[in-house]
């Protein structure tokens, strides 16, 4: 009888899994690919141990667990046998589930869309000169921070522990409100505010509650790639609209959209900052079309002269403005903490989709942060990077600006993380970001941020999380693919 196991069970003694779980596993194997067919008396559990060399509670748990999911049995008078329920039919078709093709994973029309944009890799690299869109991590207040996140854990309520406040937690969306009121114009109450978990969640958010498929959105050209991949997500047309020296132009000839997608503070990529007049047109082309506009109001915290200029959404009286922010430039991308701001009408409706989809930032977080900022750290660590970026942007633009007898067409916006250099004429982007790359220095090709066919070739390079040194040493290399 205890033959049945030669070939079926070898327990190895040194590996990792437990003898139990070994024992369990190639008895479980052999009856789903026949070697153990269904009527097989199993040897008492005494007899097993001895034969294996294993202790009986061993055993004993393999013998239980299998009988508890149903692979053994326990026939009066007979032991225990493999149960009689599993036909050959059974576990022939596990066998053939087991030895090979895999199906073809093939994925939905929306995955397709989300996954077809590619950004960064994801590989948890660490951000190098001059990897746009990075803050000086290392400047994030991380004592204070761990001072507040422990504190606000150890004083969770039940509410906040268990699945309560959804939106955000009130005392977050207070602090933010005051916040965002003071810092941004933002004209709004807390209940407005939805926290998201960045604010590519919220643009992915706006875009599945706001856009059906095969509805236009126009986008900027060139523009930001979370936020083309968020409206493609939702099935949206993408139209390209393009960017001037004031920002997106609403004035050409485009199809109707059911919404605009602007990055008025900084424009992303070219960092241009929208004027009044222009906002004030925007809006009414908005108002012409019945579009809504969302506002990624991602940096504008970071304003090298003067104070920054007040939102889109203060101006914008009929809450046809939905405004997205986040706390990964002005913190950390990696807190993944994120907002938008909408009409009271959508709050229910957004809300309930947060829950459905469960992209909701946890309590302890939200709550450090309301504490964060009411204790005015946010407003000191603004005021710290802002001296210390606009130092770091001089540093690359000076620097640029030596290369190439002044060539390169720098463009130095007021503020922000990150700024273009051109390329000499006839130079390819691509080219020029594979040269760099090989010397170890990351920058991005501008034409990659545009959907259409007229791309303008350049740099963009990101200084806010570089130190001077490395970026001189990064305008080296720089030099290094630059005709002499
Ligand atoms: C225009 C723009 N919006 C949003 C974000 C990202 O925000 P989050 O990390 O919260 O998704 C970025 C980051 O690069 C950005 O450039």
């Amino acid at each position: 009888m205890l033959d049945v196991f030669s070939g079926v069970v070898d327990l190895e003694r040194a590996a990792p899994v437990s003898l139990y779980r070994q024992l369990y596993e190639q008895l479980r194997g052999a009856i789903l690919d026949g070697r153990l067919p269904a009527g097989t008396r199993v040897p008492s559990s005494r007899a097993m141990a001895a034969q294996l060399g294993v202790a009986r509670n061993t055993v004993l748990a393999a013998v239980e667990q299998l009988s508890a999911e149903g692979f053994l049995e326990a026939r009066r008078g007979s032991g225990t046998l493999v149960s009689g329920q599993l036909s050959a039919g059974l576990t022939r078709a596990a066998r053939k589930r087991s030895s090979g093709k895999r199906p073809a994973y093939s994925l939905s029309a929306t995955g397709k869309r989300l996954a077809s944009v590619i950004r960064t890799s994801d590989g948890g690299e660490t951000p190098k000169p001059f990897m746009p869109g990075i803050p000086d991590t290392g400047a994030f207040p991380a004592t204070i921070w761990a001072r507040l996140l422990r504190r606000e854990t150890q004083r969770l309520q039940p509410e906040a522990l268990a699945y309560g406040w959804t939106a955000g937690h009130p005392r977050l969306r207070e602090v933010l409100c005051a916040h965002l009121r003071e810092m941004r114009g933002i004209q709004a109450g807390p209940e407005q505010i939805i926290v998201t978990s960045t604010a590519q969640a919220a643009l992915d958010l706006l875009a599945r509650a706001l856009v059906d498929a095969g509805e236009k959105v126009w986008i900027e050209e060139p523009g930001y790639l979370g936020a083309r991949a968020a409206f493609l997500g939702a099935g949206a047309e993408l139209v390209p609209v393009r960017v001037d020296a004031h920002g997106l132009n609403p004035n050409g000839k485009h199809p109707r959209p059911r919404a605009i997608y602007v990055t008025p503070s900084h424009q992303y990529p070219t960092g241009r900052l929208m004027p009044l007049a222009r906002r004030l047109e925007l809006l009414d082309v908005a108002e012409r079309h019945g579009a809504y506009v969302i506002e990624d109001d991602y940096d504008s915290e970071f304003q090298f002269q003067g104070r920054p200029v007040a939102s889109l959404q203060g101006l914008d009286p009929e809450g046809r403005v939905l405004y997205v922010g986040t706390f990964s430039k002005i913190l950390q991308p990696g807190l993944r903490v994120g907002y938008t701001v909408v009409p009271s009408a959508l709050v229910d409706p957004l809300t309930r989709m947060q829950r459905n989809t469960g992209q909701i930032v946890p309590a302890a977080i939200q709550l450090a942060l309301a504490a964060f900022i009411e204790e005015g750290h946010l407003r000191a660590h603004v005021r710290r990077m802002c001296t210390l970026y606009e130092q770091r942007q001089r540093v690359l633009a000076e620097g640029l600006s030596g290369l190439l007898d002044g060539q390169l067409g720098v463009e130095k916006p007021a503020g922000g993380m990150q700024l273009i250099a051109g390329l000499p004429e006839g130079w390819s982007d691509v080219e020029a970001v594979k040269a760099l790359a090989a010397r170890g220095v990351l920058a991005r090709a501008v034409s990659g941020f545009y959907l259409g066919t007229a791309k303008r070739q350049g740099l963009l390079l990101g200084f806010a999380g570089y130190p001077s040194g490395a970026i001189e040493a990064g305008l080296k290399e720089i030099g290094g693919i630059l005709p002499s």
